[in-house]
């Protein structure tokens, strides 16, 4: 589905993406993990169009996307959430929703942030959305009154709304309480069932072991390891890196 070819980044003098190479398999659950600064997030904003690479390629379902603008590849089918929760507060769950469902309409956005009232043409999907991610708050609710959790659990709720291929999601359960980190591996695990090719970045060992099909070890860069979760998780290569931290 997915196809990291020689991938390289440096910022200034940073070299965050060594030279990277990888596949991600259609209806698996991919998982991505590595100490702080090891350069997973930097690779998601590049397969995602965020950042450019210095080097290498971006090959999805065997089209080249590595110079594509990120509503582009949005719209080819990855949808991704992002490690720091990106909404605006002063909206509400339904305006979100409603952006996401006309993705790229500019009057609507428009309309959205100067506080016209927009229809909503499907009010009752959206509050299914809330039910099924165990949202309690209407749709009216503000971002400002959700908690942290609620927030996580929103944006992804919306990158699985939007019509989608390969679902990236960084670090979903970091930082959250223990109700709604159980929330959300359930809900991964039913995405599980049904097949979902899901990226998934996180620091949790044991929900990894849990979830993926596949571990892909990155350190400084550089890919150290990747293989079946009981392989990766016990190579020495890898405990040297998390120990190192
Ligand atoms: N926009 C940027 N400008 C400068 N340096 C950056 C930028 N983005 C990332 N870096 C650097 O690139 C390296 C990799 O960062 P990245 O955020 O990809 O790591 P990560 O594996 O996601 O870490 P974490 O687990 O802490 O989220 C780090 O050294 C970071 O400081
Ligand atoms: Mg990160």
């Amino acid at each position: 589905m997915l196809e990291i070819q020689g991938i390289k980044k440096s910022f200034g003098g940073v070299e965050a993406i060594k030279g990277s190479n990888f596949i991600i398999e259609k209806n698996k659950i991919t998982a991505l993990i590595g100490p702080n600064g090891a350069g997973k997030t930097t690779l998601f904003d590049i397969i995602a169009g965020f950042t450019r690479p210095d080097e290498g390629r971006v090959l999805y379902e065997g089209e080249d996307i590595t110079d594509k603008e990120p509503h582009i590849i949005a719209n080819l089918g990855i949808s991704r959430t992002f490690q720091q929760v990106r909404l605006f507060k002063n909206l509400t769950i339904g305006d979100h929703l409603s952006m996401v469902e006309n993705n790229g309409d500019m009057n609507l956005i428009k309309n959205i942030f100067r506080k016209k009232k927009v229809k909503r043409v499907k009010q009752e999907t959206y509050e299914q959305v809330l039910e099924d991610f165990g949202i309690k708050q209407t749709l009216e609710t503000h971002i400002n009154d959700l908690s942290f959790g609620q927030r996580k659990l929103l944006q992804i709720a919306m990158a699985l709304q939007k019509p989608h291929k390969l679902l990236m999601l960084d670090e979903p359960v970091a930082g959250v309480n223990k109700v709604i980190q159980t929330e959300i591996e359930n809900l991964l695990l039913k995405l599980k069932e049904k097949n979902e090719t899901i990226l998934l970045i996180d620091h949790d060992i044991e929900l990894v072991h849990r979830l993926a099909d596949h571990v892909i070890a990155l350190d400084a860069g550089i890919v150290i390891c990747e293989g079946a979760p009981n392989e990766v998780l016990k190579n020495p290569k890898v405990l040297e890196a998390y120990l190192g931290e």
